[in-house]
């Protein structure tokens, strides 16, 4: 151990070629494992990223007392039979927002949830009274003392929810805690994103009954009668999306493997927008997409929407691209008001982007140049690194324990695409 934070070193201004396969679903995995001890009985994910925030969820589960195991084949065997601690504690909550989740399933299980107030990226205020209000619904008694959300319920009820706000995360913690209500819970204004129809789904295989996951109304009929089962994680529309990106940015001509191209719509309309050559194809096995480029991008206008809009996740990823792009792009940031903290580093590199509120308005310029940089989020995390990677001369980008959060081997599929990235420290 050398003592030192680790960060990436990259050389840039290679261009991306060959193909990348990708890994299970990041914010489909930090909903599944938590919704996994619903049943009281043991089961078996398969396809996981191995990502920290998944190594995170598997100490939380241990530290509740429940039996796990994540093999190298990216199995997790999770008996919850011997869970008798029903607390996560600040030290576990801080580092993923995922945490909440626990809530949920806690709550739908046992009766009793005691989760200190979740984490994550700073991306904005990121509050969960939807969460709350959810839960209250269903019949808990819910009390934030000192940081810490304390839920309680003899017995949940089913109930009609509706949701002020879009949701991802209140639509899934809700969907955990009414599996084991009993009666119907309704949720309106449901989020729609892959992961919760993933979460349903998983619910589903469990015996649950989750109808209507993908719309905006999602009804759930409680039962006690929920069981273990095998169940393997879709691939991450995310990862899938930033090697996309990567692949234009750098002007490149990668294959990108096991993908589903119906959860990538938005981020293909984009890049095609952009000049970008896409298409999609079946080898038999899996889906890919093939991305090509071989010019600057032309200038485009995003605004981040709930699914099946322009995820937000990819906004700052697409900033970099748009950064050489000829012309002016304008972006605007709905779900995150403060999912600007790339901008800064951006700027150091060349950058021409003026931000006005929730808008950012980027001035193509030629190239980026090499300079040290510093990573503030995940997703920014990943912007930087495609921004070096088109850069002329070096980067170094610090503070990557970000970017291990939610991108599995990142710096070894991007070498194998020809990217000149070493992790040092
Ligand atoms: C999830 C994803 C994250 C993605 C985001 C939007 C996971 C683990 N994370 O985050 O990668 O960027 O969806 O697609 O799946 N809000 C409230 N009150 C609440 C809950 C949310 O006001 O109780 C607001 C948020 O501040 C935000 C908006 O609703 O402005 C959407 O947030 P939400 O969909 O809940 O995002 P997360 O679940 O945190």
């Amino acid at each position: 151990m050398s003592g030192i934070e680790p960060y990436f070193k990259i050389n840039g201004g290679r261009r991306l070629e060959g193909e990348v396969t990708i890994g299970g679903a990041k914010n489909a995995a930090v909903a599944v494992i938590p919704a996994s001890i619903l049943a009281g009985a043991p089961c078996r994910l398969e396809n996981l990223p191995k990502i920290e925030d998944v190594y995170t969820l598997k100490d939380i589960l241990s530290s509740m007392g429940a039996d796990v195991d994540f093999s190298p084949d990216r199995g997790m065997n999770i008996d919850p039979r011997e869970i008798d601690n029903f607390s996560v504690t600040f030290d576990m909550a801080s580092s993923l927002r995922a945490s909440y989740y626990f809530l949920g399933s806690l709550l739908g299980r046992y009766g009793h949830a005691e989760i200190a107030l979740p984490g994550g990226c700073s991306i904005g205020s990121r509050p969960i009274d939807q969460h709350i209000k959810g839960m209250r619904a269903l019949g808990a008694d819910v009390v934030i003392e000192r940081g810490i959300v304390k839920a309680k319920a003899k017995k949940l009820v089913g109930s009609e929810i509706y949701l002020d706000i879009v949701s991802v995360g209140a639509t899934i913690n809700i969907m955990l805690a009414a599996c084991r209500a009993e009666g119907t819970t309704t949720i309106n204004n449901a989020a729609k994103e892959p992961h919760v129809v993933e979460t349903a789904n998983f619910l589903n295989m469990m015996g649950a009954s989750v109808k209507g996951a993908g719309t905006d109304v999602i009804r759930i009929n409680g039962t006690n009668e929920l069981h273990g089962c095998t169940y393997s994680i879709i691939p991450d529309q995310i990862e899938a999306g930033t090697f996309m990106i990567a692949a234009a940015a750098t002007r490149g001509d990668v294959i990108i493997k096991n993908v589903i191209p119906t959860h990538l719509e938005a981020i293909c309309a984009k890049l095609m927008e952009c000049g970008v050559s896409v298409t999609q194809g079946d080898d038999g096995r899996e889906f890919f997409i093939h991305i090509k480029s071989d010019s600057r991008p032309r200038a485009v206008n995003i605004k981040t929407l709930p699914y099946p809009g322009f995820p937000t996740d990819l906004q700052q990823p697409m900033m970099a691209l748009l950064c050489t792009a000829r012309g002016n792009s304008f972006i605007v940031e709905n779900i995150f008001e403060e999912r600007f903290n790339h901008v800064a580093e951006l700027r150091r590199m060349g950058a021409n982007i003026t931000l006005n509120g929730r808008t950012a308005m980027v001035e193509g310029i030629d190239t980026l140049v090499g300079v040290p940089l510093r990573a503030t989020d995940l997703r920014a995390g990943a912007a930087l690194i495609i921004a070096a990677l088109m850069a002329e001369g070096e980067s170094t980008i610090s503070n990557i324990r970000y970017v291990d959060r939610g991108y599995e081997y990142f710096e070894y599929k991007l070498r194998a695409l020809g990217a000149d990235i070493q992790r040092m420290g």
